[in-house]
């Protein structure tokens, strides 16, 4: 494999999504294999507790990666969390040029498209065709589906939660310097960066600007919080845009075990680039689910928010684990404002 071809490689995983834009990849060639680590400076903290949405992020890292090299006529030969001892190695990945097997890999062409758009309303139909789509690039990866709300009180319960959980992330001391400490206020308004949410990404309205820039320090959210904002912002921020959009669907996985987490990235990716292929935008939704398996370290006071969220979510889409809701719709124009991405020699060294 030459280096211009590594080097294609690694820039198609680093396209990947990962959760605040944390991009908690490291990468080593070792020959023509290669190892992707989880970076341990970029993960494990709060919502990450035992690494699950950083191996939802590698899961999708690793997916771009297969996807593009299959393009090229490579095979990946995949080894998940080869030495169970070392918590942050996920996956050795042994590339096999396969010439008889170069088969079509129409996903490629939406890797570098493929972003999250925080705007709404938007607009449908999600078609049945779609969703067929959408449902068979989920299943694609051993046990890994999507669950859509077929009646308004699943779509009602669904939205519930989802409102619940982006509420939680607002009252939570512990979760709102977590958002919070995600967010580039440094950047502007109106210009990218290379890590971490540019606030231009986040569909904030102009008047509502200051408001929000000042709730990162605690004690205004705190003050404002005993006037409702937390729930406002719930609302606001999921509730909402999920109401006046047309799509919405749940990633749910077959349990919790770290390698069917990876598998979820990995699916959650291939939705969301065929998604891409289909025209629709895409904003996932992580906290309800991640928050409900009860591994996030939150105030005494929410742990019964959480176990009830859990419990609903169960009853929406059991036998598994929901963890990652998309709202999915017809934007009226491409967006201007997209995530930038680090360097590729700063995710270790370059082939
Ligand atoms: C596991 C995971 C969870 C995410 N959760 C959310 C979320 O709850 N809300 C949201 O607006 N975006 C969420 N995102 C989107 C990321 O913020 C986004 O991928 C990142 O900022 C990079 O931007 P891009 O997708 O446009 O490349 C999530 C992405 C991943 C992979």
């Amino acid at each position: 494999m030459d280096r211009y071809t590594k080097t294609g490689i690694l820039c198609a995983g680093i396209a990947a999504p990962s959760a605040d834009n944390s991009q908690p990849w490291r990468f080593e060639w070792r020959g023509d294999d290669l190892d992707l680590r989880i970076d341990a400076s970029r993960s494990g903290h709060v919502s990450d507790t035992r690494y699950v949405l950083s191996d939802l992020a590698a899961g999708a890292c690793l997916e771009n990666m297969v996807i593009h090299a299959g393009s090229l006529g490579y095979v990946a030969d995949l080894q998940p969390f080869p030495q169970p001892d070392d918590e942050l190695w996920v996956a050795r990945i042994r590339w096999r040029r396969d010439r008889e097997r170069a088969l079509p890999e129409p996903l490629a062409a939406a890797i570098e498209q493929r972003h999250t758009d925080r705007r709404f309303p938007w607009r449908g139909p999600i078609t049945t065709a779609t969703q067929a789509r959408l449902d068979a690039q989920a299943r694609l990866i051993p046990g890994q589906r999507l669950w859509w709300p077929q009646t308004a009180r699943e779509r009602n319960a669904a939205r519930s939660v989802i409102r619940q959980a982006e509420t939680l992330r607002f009252k939570s001391p512990t979760l709102h310097a977590e958002l919070f400490s995600s967010i580039r206020f440094a950047a502007g308004w109106h210009t990218a960066c290379e890590e971490g949410l540019a606030p231009m990404t986040l569909a904030v309205e102009p008047p509502l600007r200051p408001a929000f820039q000042a709730m990162r320090r605690p004690a205004v959210m705190s003050v404002l919080n005993r006037l409702g904002a937390a729930s406002v912002l719930g609302w606001r921020s999921a509730w909402l845009p999920i109401r006046l959009s047309p799509g919405l669907c749940l990633l749910v996985i077959p349990s919790t075990a770290r390698s069917d987490v990876l598998a979820g990235g990995r699916a959650l990716q291939r939705v969301w680039l065929q998604a891409t292929l289909d025209g629709l935008s895409v904003q996932p939704y992580a906290a309800a689910g991640v928050l409900s398996l009860g591994f996030v370290p939150v105030e005494p006071a929410f742990q019964q928010t959480l176990s009830r969220l859990g419990s609903a979510l169960h009853d929406l889409c059991a036998p598994g684990y929901g963890l990652v809701f998309l709202r999915l719709g017809h934007a009226q124009s491409a967006p201007r404002d997209r995530s930038g991405r680090r360097a590729p020699g700063s995710f270790g060294a370059l082939p």
